[in-house]
């Protein structure tokens, strides 16, 4: 009886713990042929957590993203996201990993020929979202970055900054439970780079989990409470609060 209590509260309690975990990576390697872009890469991360991945060009951030993304595959260690296990993941598994998650890579990837909205209404599209529920989803979230004069425009007509907030919209207009944000605010000046963050910080309060790749110091200052594992040499240098990271840049 007594035994039976304690397996049953262990259970709960791993149960929860399982539950709670959005991304668990165990020892994760990676190579590009004879080199290693990731060596032995450990953490977990929370439900609704803000994590930064810092550290300088080439040291495995965006290997890093790829690899929990499903677009590298898992080789060397383990990894989870969001109780998607990656090992061996099945090409007919990967829709369902990418309904969880949304990606921002730098590389922006929407179509310059076709409007702000369908840009936007694509990634619900695919889900087979019905067309009215559709809409009113797709013109709350461009209300949101602030773009709803434009919603009929093409997207070529848009500044840079103007069509990294579309790609930013439709990463998040399925209501992803995790945002892989490869340095979303790379190629943008500093307005505009702080409205995007409050963007990310908005879907963060909702409980959202973000992964956030940057170098940038005021990237970093924008969201004072996030956790912040500084990639080194694809190795992982440091895993804490921004104090932490910034003794390290003072050194
Ligand atoms: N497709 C590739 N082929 C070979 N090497 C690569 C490839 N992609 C990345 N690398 C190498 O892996 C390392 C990590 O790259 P990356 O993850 O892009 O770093 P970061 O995003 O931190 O700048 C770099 O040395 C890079 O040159
Ligand atoms: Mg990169």
């Amino acid at each position: 009886m007594g035994n039976y209590a304690v397996l049953s509260l262990y259970k709960i309690y791993w149960g929860g713990y399982i539950l709670s975990m959005m991304v668990k990576v165990d020892r994760l390697s990676y190579n590009f042929g004879a080199y290693w872009a990731l060596k032995d890469i450990s953490f977990t991360l929370g439900k609704g957590e803000f994590l930064f991945l810092t550290g300088h060009s080439g040291a495995g951030k965006t290997t890093l993203l790829r690899m929990l993304y499903g677009a590298l595959p898992v080789t060397r260690g383990r990894a989870t996201v969001s109780g998607i296990q990656l090992n061996n993941l099945k090409s007919r598994h990967i829709p369902q990993l990418r309904r969880k998650v949304g990606v921002v890579f730098q590389d922006f990837k929407i179509l310059p020929k076709r409007t702000v909205f369908d840009n936007v209404a694509m990634a619900l599209e695919v889900r087979g979202m019905p067309r009215t529920h559709l809409e009113r989803r797709v013109r709350a979230i461009i209300r949101a970055i602030g773009l709803e004069t434009r919603s009929y425009s093409t997207c070529e007509r848009l500044s840079g900054g103007e069509q990294q907030r579309v790609a930013i919209a439709r990463s998040m207009v399925a209501n992803p439970e995790l945002i892989l944000a490869d340095e979303p605010t790379g190629n943008l000046d500093i307005d505009l780079t702080m409205h995007l963050m409050e963007i990310f910080k908005q879907f963060h309060t909702y409980g959202t989990s973000v992964i956030m790749a940057t170098h940038s110091q005021e990237v970093l200052k924008c969201v004072p409470n996030a956790r912040i594992i500084h990639l080194q040499d694809g190795r992982i240098a440091s895993d804490g609060q921004r104090q932490n990271q910034e003794e390290e840049d003072a050194q």
